[in-house]
């Protein structure tokens, strides 16, 4: 029984239902159980669970409480069962604190990869291009092999320049370091509608303060990856990303009308194999932060909804992130 909702003479011949209803003042568990309690003996429901902490002399533990109400044809009845679950808890929460620090790292992976593409290969095949540029001028008229294969040299450097920027852009976007994440947000919009001819609406409601960049981070990569599902899944050609805030969250919204996620995919066997790791991955960041990931889907569409939980609201400061103007006009490049 939960801690708050134990007496000193609970045991046999005690009512159950009693004691949760006496002890619901002082413990939402126990009010919530009461209430359960009722509705099943009312036939409202059949089953009930909750999970629920509990202090021990060695550390805090964990139980499950489950209250089930049996095929009632012979005996009426209900069985109420405490199952101790601490260690299934600590392997869940040792699993998550990987599972972060697994996605940091990849973070910062991404991070220095990105750095050593622009600061190195980029540099490199922007000489390229300019030694190119400069034989050209000065062989302009030796003849058409050279002057064709200079051209050729031109072009592939050039395009490769653009890729190994686009590259470095996506895997780690400076701009969300300097300009933070509106800018970063109408850049990614702006280029994934350029790639996948989907045209975004965007609707940035600007009136929050600055962003910690792990929170900046991991909206960015969601509307990262749900725009690439729009793509590659939805079948849609039009999408909206929506960047608002409350009182005390910032809520990304990516709504796209096409054809839905398909109804959940049972996580065994083959089936299990198709579960992408995009969607756990944007849950896994959000619920880092204190956040969460809300996706609803239907036959006329799919809404992706993130949020980030953030301090209330300072009237002074007006605005999500504070772009220093020389950053932005980085994003042209
Ligand atoms: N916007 C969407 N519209 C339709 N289906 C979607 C959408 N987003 C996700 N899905 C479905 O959900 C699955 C899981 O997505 P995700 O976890 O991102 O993995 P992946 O994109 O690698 O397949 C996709 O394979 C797809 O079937
Ligand atoms: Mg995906």
């Amino acid at each position: 029984m939960p801690q708050a909702m134990s007496v000193t003479a609970s045991g046999v011949g005690m009512n159950y239902l009693a004691v949760c209803e006496g002890a619901a003042v002082r413990s939402k568990d126990a009010a919530r159980t009461a209430e359960a309690l009722r509705d099943i003996m009312a036939g409202g429901r059949t089953e009930f669970r909750m999970e629920y902490p509990c202090s021990s002399p060695q550390g805090p533990r964990w139980f499950q409480l489950r209250v089930t109400r049996p095929d009632q044809t012979q005996t009426r009845r209900i069985v109420v069962a405490h199952e101790d679950i601490t260690e299934v808890k600590r392997t869940q929460e040792e699993l998550a604190r990987l599972s972060g620090r697994l996605m940091h790292l990849q973070d910062e992976e991404r991070r220095t990869i990105a750095r050593e593409l622009h600061d190195t290969t980029a540099q490199n095949l922007l000489a390229i291009t300019l030694n190119a540029t400069r034989l050209r001028e000065a062989l302009h008229d030796a003849g058409e092999p050279i002057c064709g294969a200079l051209a050729e040299t031109l072009e592939l450097a050039e395009q490769s320049l653009q890729e190994v920027r686009t590259l470095a852009y996506l895997l780690h976007p400076p701009l969300l370091d300097d300009v933070g994440l509106v800018a970063a947000l109408s850049w990614l919009a702006r280029g994934f509608s350029e790639r996948s001819g989907i045209q975004v609406d965007i609707s940035i409601d600007d009136g929050g303060e600055p962003l910690s960049r792990p929170a900046a981070t991991a909206l960015f990569r969601v509307a990262q990856e749900a725009l690439s599902n729009v793509h590659r899944h939805s079948g849609s050609r039009r999408a909206w990303l929506s960047l608002y805030r409350t009182d005390d969250t910032v809520q990304l919204d990516i709504v796209d009308r096409g054809t839905g996620l398909r109804p959940p995919a049972r996580a065994s066997g083959e089936d299990a194999q198709r579960i992408g790791v995009g969607i756990s991955g944007m849950r896994l960041r959000l619920e880092q932060l204190g956040g969460q990931l809300d996706i609803r889907s239907g036959p006329s569409g799919t809404r992706v909804s993130a949020s980030v939980p953030i301090k209330p609201r300072d009237p002074d400061k007006n605005s999500l992130n504070e772009p220093s103007s020389e950053a932005a006009s980085d994003m042209s490049r």
